[in-house]
């Protein structure tokens, strides 16, 4: 090499001259000089290049383009001395002066100088050391410098090899972070010898631009160097760390299934290889290891063991396997085992039925002899208990409490708009996609045979039809007779429910198909009183909803009026679920008062209950709706408890003709015709004029009109109805009445008493009327409506106007004062 005629910063330096002339400086002399060839010794040819920063060490193919690079790369080949590479500053320059230079490069050893079959041409160059330049020279076809070689320093402390040891660590974990690095790279990466070398064969690895590897370049302390490598190096891998994980899980997402199946298949290679028996092996395996466990009956545990060999001899491949598997995996997971059954401790039953419900005294204590009754004779065959009753009476709450007081799991299968028998008892296995059915599916989810097993919806039972008839698969699953051999439709073997605890519900009691009503006890829940209401929002709902919404007692309180006035005023139901839902609008509004910061401490009064649930929904439409003559307020009997009905009738010029609208049945028809038949017998008592019925059209009309409606008992209500518009003076807006009425004028006795009366009470009712004959079912009627209504009982129709018509003839469609 020629470049021991270069000044160098290392101690021992060759031109003394050179240095004296140009003392070593960092910043960038200004003075020029003009020489004369040929090339001083102590001078170096300089090719400036764009983009690539070449560092000592470094083998690198200089593609040189321009004249002057040519000329200088083959002047240097001719010499034989080095060339000075150097990055331009500004690489958009095409003629760099030394102002768009950086003034620190690196000599270079030009190992080949080719000219490519394109005519470009290509210089091999190795780099050898840092230089900086002291001056530019001028005169030569090409930048020529004096230059002043800076040497890495030899002797190498501990700081220094401590720190290229982690650099050297670092560059290898991060080759093999990348993807496709050649494998020789380790290999050169090891092979670098010395710290200074290692850091410059890093440095010109590295993948950043070339302004940041300029400043490694031109960072001359070699600890500090390695101190920036390490940097980069760290930064460079957590990036790639990240991106790597990202990578993989995205992937992962995409073809887990694939990834699975391949371990699966690698998996079963190696056991092959291992010799450790053939394919599914290991699956094979752990399934007769849980027959072994699931403590199924003699008969079915043969029964699984047979199938198991099945499952060895299949191949993996077949769509069969997966099924039988499957089926394998059912039969395991069911609670075959009995478990002896908690004694059960009937004061403690009662105490958990009182903490959980208010009131129902009759039924808790029908619920209390039943367990008494499980208790003294646990093998006994029970009877099935039905809970039927309106919409959020308490049925499913009822069933959760007697889970929690006989210390069993609860399970709910809702049996509304069953309609195949499949649904109930499952379906064969030939079957593609066949299931057991939802009572085996439920003991799976609790995984105990000692469950309480609620049955909901039993009235909604679909008919049975070419599906086969649920009724009955629900017969066998019910009948104590029966169901210690219940046989689902999948499972093809017996399954002892006889430990299972069931109980139905449902809103009505007609339509539970009658063979199963027969095996069932029914219990009645017929709605609470306002007053029953009170009480059940006051110590059950207002608690919890007050935890629903986090607040506490003591900040937000709501006052018996209110609930009063929610009770009255905002639901309309024989159940308490509105009343909780309303009650739980309240206080989430006050939460969010709360939580704003607007209020620490709230008390609910009825005045602040428009604000927050709008307009009373039921208060006036009572009086309003019955302002005019002709509208008669009856009193229904409903599925989902009792409620209040009007009768409209209006007169239109016509010819006798009677219409009747409003969806009614053929006994409400009737009914209606009998009533105006009363009234047109009456017309004369009743001051009605006697051409006034020919001359009009009589239409009788029951809303909803969408409900279907009917029953003989609004027969008083429509006569009344009648005769209040052909009177011109209107039913009172305060009384309520239900009879069934007869062509001669008497008032006939009715159901549901109870549910008509406390709806009446909702209502704001003050009188009821109610057939006289009815008066055996006083003792139904709580004794808080009984307090708080009127009740007139009628034998005759005619009573009935006495007590129902405003005295004074009220001009017609004018509102009664
Ligand atoms: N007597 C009561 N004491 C305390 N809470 C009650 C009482 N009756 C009903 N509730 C509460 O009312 C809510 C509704 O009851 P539940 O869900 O049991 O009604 P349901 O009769 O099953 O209605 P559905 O026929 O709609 O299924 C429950 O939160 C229940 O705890
Ligand atoms: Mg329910």
């Amino acid at each position: 090499m020629n470049e021991e005629k270069i000044p160098s910063t290392d101690p021992v330096s060759a031109d003394a001259g050179a240095r004296a002339e140009a003392p070593a400086t960092t910043e960038k002399p200004s003075r020029r000089e003009s020489i004369s060839r040929p090339l001083p010794d102590d001078a170096l040819i300089i090719v400036p290049v764009r983009n690539v920063v070449l560092f000592p060490g470094m083998v690198f193919p200089l593609t040189v383009g321009r004249e002057r690079s040519r000329a200088a790369a083959q002047e240097a080949v001719r010499l034989q001395r080095p060339l000075g590479v150097l990055l331009q500053s500004k690489p958009e320059v095409e003629e760099p002066g030394p102002d768009d230079l950086h003034w620190v490069g690196t000599t270079a050893t030009v190992l080949r100088y080719i000219t490519a079959p394109d005519g470009s041409h290509h210089a091999i160059c190795k780099g050898m050391k840092r230089f900086r330049i002291l001056q530019f020279l001028e005169g030569f076809p090409f930048a020529v410098a004096r230059v002043q070689l800076i040497d890495d320093p030899e002797a190498v402390d501990a700081d220094i090899e401590g720190r290229a040891h982690s650099l050297k660590e670092r560059a290898i974990e991060i080759l093999q972070l990348l993807p496709q690095v050649p494998e020789e790279m380790v290999a050169a990466l090891q092979a670098v010898e010395g710290p200074a070398r290692l850091a410059d064969f890093i440095a010109g690895l590295m993948d950043i631009g070339p302004e940041e590897k300029q400043a490694l370049l031109e960072t001359f302390d070699l600890k500090t160097r390695l101190d920036k490598l390490l940097e980069l190096l760290t930064h460079r891998i957590e990036v790639l760390k990240v991106s790597r994980e990202i990578d993989a899980r995205t992937r992962e997402s995409i073809d887990d299934t694939n990834r699975k199946h391949l371990l699966r298949e690698q998996m079963r290679t190696i056991q092959k290889e291992l010799g450790e028996g053939d394919e599914g092996a290991a699956e094979i395996a752990e399934l007769e290891k849980a027959i072994a466990e699931a403590k199924m009956p003699e008969e079915v545990e043969k029964h699984a063991r047979k199938e198991l060999k099945r499952l060895e001899r299949m191949p993996e491949a077949a769509g069969e396997y997966s099924m039988v598997r499957t089926y394998l995996e059912w039969l395991i997971e069911l609670p075959w085992a009995a478990e002896a059954e908690a004694p059960i401790d009937i004061a403690e039953a009662r105490r958990i039925l009182d903490e959980d419900h208010y009131g129902l005294e009759k039924i808790k204590r029908r619920i209390l002899e039943y367990l008494a009754v499980r208790k003294l004779n646990p093998s006994g065959k029970s009877p099935i208990l039905c809970f039927v009753g309106p919409p959020g009476v308490g049925k499913t709450s009822l069933g959760q409490s007697i889970a929690r007081a006989t210390g069993r799991k609860f399970a709910r299968v809702s049996l509304g708009g069953v309609h195949d028998e499949a649904e109930i008892r499952g379906h064969r296995r030939t079957y593609i996609g066949a299931l057991p059915g939802n009572i085996i599916q439920n003991l799976r989810k609790v995984g105990t045979r000692n469950c309480v097993m609620m049955l909901d919806e039993v009235d909604k039972l679909g008919a049975g039809g070419f599906h086969g008839d649920p009724a009955s698969a629900l017969l066998e699953v019910l009948d104590p007779e029966q169901n210690s051999t219940f046989r689902d439709n999948y499972l093809a073997v017996p399954f002892d429910l006889s430990s299972v605890m069931f109980i139905c519900t449902g809103n009505v009691l007609d339509t539970i198909p009658g063979p199963l009503r027969d095996r069932m006890e029914i219990i009645q829940l017929p709605g609470y009183t306002a007053q029953e209401k009170l009480q059940i929002a006051r110590r059950y709902l207002v608690p919890r909803q007050l935890a629903a919404t986090g607040l506490s007692a003591d900040r937000c309180e709501i006052t018996d009026e209110a609930l009063r006035t929610i009770i009255d005023d905002y639901t309309r139901e024989a159940g308490v679920r509105n009343l909780e839902r309303e009650i739980g609008n309240v206080f989430r509004n006050v939460a969010v008062r709360i939580a704003e910061g607007s209020t620490a401490r709230v008390t609910i009064g009825p005045d602040d209950l428009p604000a927050i649930l709008g307009a009373r929904k039921f208060e006036a439409e009572v009086a309003m709706r019955s302002a005019v003559p002709g509208v008669a307020t009856g009193l229904a009997w409903t599925p989902v408890g009792g409620d209040i009905l009007f009768v409209e009738s209006a007169r239109m010029p016509g010819a006798g003709k009677l219409i009747l609208t409003g969806q009614l049945g053929e006994v409400m028809k009737e009914s209606a015709q009998a009533a105006l038949s009363l009234v047109k017998a009456r017309s004369r008592d009743l001051g009605i004029a006697p051409d006034l019925l020919e001359k009009s059209d009589i239409h009788i009309h029951v809303p909803a009109g969408a409900t279907p409606k009917d029953g003989p008992s609004a027969g008083v209500a429509m006569f009344v109805s009648l005769a209040s518009l052909l009177t011109g003076r209107p039913v009172r807006s305060d009384v309520a009445m239900t009879g069934e009425i007869s062509l001669r004028g008497l008032v006939l006795p009715i159901g549901g008493v109870k549910e008509k009366v406390l709806a009446a009470l909702r209502a704001g009712i003050a009188t009821v009327m109610l057939p006289a004959r009815n008066q055996r079912d006083l003792d139904e009627i709580p004794a808080d409506a009984r307090e708080k209504l009127k009740l007139v009982w009628v034998e005759q129709v005619d009573q009935a106007l006495a007590t129902a018509l405003s005295p004074v003839a009220a001009p017609a469609a004018m509102p009664a004062a």
